[in-house]
């Protein structure tokens, strides 16, 4: 199963008790850890977190520069603990715009926790899902019998995932919005969505629970006809 989760929320976290926004980051963080264990318990075999869209870098330099801090040191501290846990973790998103230790660091941790077999953490920075899906296209622009199957591996490839991932399961947009703010186009297709108010810093195992077993409860169709509901005679 793949869940992917919009973290969002952290400013306004912070906002509402009278902190700088920056402060709502450091929480968040904290989060994330939670949130990667309780996936990892949960069996769930992707997870794929939004830490900074590409359209993040248009925010205040002070903020962003924290976001990249503190992903620098999640690298630092987590990488340990993913091993540990046979967790992978990649890194997906664009790379020509990250700082050069922080490339190295990346680098660093995919190496360091490549066999982790139990989980794979995919962390998307400087991510635009529109720019994985132009990247792929102008790589597949000449083939005429290219699938939907090989254009998925183009857009893992162009996104740096290794291995590449599944299509999205379950959606997880925390912090009240109800959008995908260019976050995996492609691989949500048929992915079930799933909102809740719930400020990102305060996700914590039984707010991911929650989320799954409101999953469990959703029929999936894929566009066919559910079989129970047909055999009823209701269509
Ligand atoms: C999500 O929280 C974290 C990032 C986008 C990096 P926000 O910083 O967007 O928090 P809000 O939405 O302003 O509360
Ligand atoms: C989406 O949140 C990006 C991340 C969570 C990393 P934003 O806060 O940037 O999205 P918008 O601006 O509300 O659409
Ligand atoms: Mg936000």
């Amino acid at each position: 199963m793949h869940v992917a989760i919009i973290m969002d929320g952290n400013g306004r976290w912070a906002t509402r008790r009278g902190l700088p926004r920056p402060a709502g980051h450091v929480e968040g963080a904290k989060a994330v850890r939670a949130a990667v264990e309780a996936a990892a318990r949960a069996g769930v075999d992707t997870l794929t977190l939004y830490a900074f869209s590409a359209a993040n870098w248009e925010r205040p330099r002070n903020e962003v520069d924290g976001l990249m801090f503190l992903f620098r040191r999640y690298l630092f501290t987590e990488t340990r603990r993913c091993i540990d846990e046979s967790i992978r973790m990649s890194v997906i998103g664009r790379r020509d715009r990250l700082d050069e230790s922080l490339l190295r660091a990346i680098e660093h941790s995919e190496q360091l926790t490549a066999d982790g077999k139990r989980m794979h953490l995919r962390i998307a920075v400087d991510y635009s899902a529109q720019n994985g899906i132009l990247q792929a296209a102008r790589r597949a622009r000449r083939s005429q019998t290219l699938t939907a199957q090989e254009f998925h591996r183009l857009l893992n490839e162009v996104n740096h995932s290794r291995p590449g991932a599944s299509e999205v399961d379950l959606l997880i947009r925390t912090g009240g919005e109800k959008r995908l703010s260019d976050f995996l186009l492609w691989e949500c297709a048929y992915a079930e969505l799933y909102f809740t108010d719930c400020l990102w810093p305060d996700f914590d195992e039984q707010q991911f629970q929650a989320a799954l077993e409101d999953y469990a409860s959703r029929v999936r169709r894929f566009g066919k006809v559910n079989a129970e509901t047909a055999a009823e005679g209701r269509l």
